[in-house]
């Protein structure tokens, strides 16, 4: 059984399930600079491939996963560092939020079978903030944002071994952001199919509980 803080358990963001969908946060303009950005970056993209989870239990730790992985650049850093959207976010999760410091990275699902199991971010990051910026050729449920409201108290294993119960899968559009307590809300990005494209801006922040 998992202890939340107390302060966690107060906030907004968490009752509602600890995840919440933003259609409009992002200006399109906005949008357009952090999909060329990211296009920019993928030169610069690292293959992340591992075929087994390690024995983790809680959060971080090094679950399967294969997708490509790019750091930031100033696009990406000037809306990370943004303090009216650290306030926004703040406001979701009335709790105070920091950048953990080491920047923003895209990921990249665009080869068949890219993905990422189901996990807790690292300590670092309480709070992601997720923005989809491509989603094309979706077929089925691959590559769609899945996350476990129900499930904050369990193990991952736990998770993984009965992974359609309590399974929210949500699809992003390009320009929709999600705000989830990654370090609480167990997720996974199901499987892409043949030609699909998903890339997302991931940026993380602390949230301070203490
Ligand atoms: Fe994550």
């Amino acid at each position: 059984m998992m202890t939340i803080p107390k302060k966690l358990l107060l906030s907004p963001l968490f009752q509602q399930g600890g995840y919440t969908l933003l259609r409009n946060w992002l200006p399109p303009d906005f949008v357009a600079a952090l999909v060329a950005e990211a296009r920019e970056q993928k030169a610069l993209a690292r293959s992340v491939n591992i075929s087994k989870s390690d024995s983790e239990l809680v959060r971080g730790g090094s679950p399967a996963r294969k997708f490509l992985n790019a750091p930031g650049g100033e696009v990406q850093r000037s809306l990370y560092e943004n303090r009216t959207a650290m306030q926004a976010i703040a406001s979701l999760t009335q709790l105070p939020i920091a950048p953990t410091g080491s920047g923003g990275t895209f990921s990249y699902y665009c080869r068949p079978g890219d993905y990422l199991t189901i996990h807790r971010d690292i300590v670092a990051c309480d709070v992601a903030v997720i923005t989809c910026l491509e989603e094309e050729g979706i077929a089925s449920s691959g590559g769609k944002l899945c996350v476990y409201p129900t499930r904050v108290r369990e193990s991952l294993p736990q998770v993984r071994r009965n992974p359609t119960q309590g399974a929210v899968p949500l699809r992003l559009a390009p320009g929709e952001t999600v705000v989830l307590f990654g370090g609480l809300v167990p997720h996974c990005t199901l499987p892409v199919t043949v030609g699909q494209n998903r890339v997302v801006s991931l940026l993380c922040y602390r949230a301070i509980v203490e």
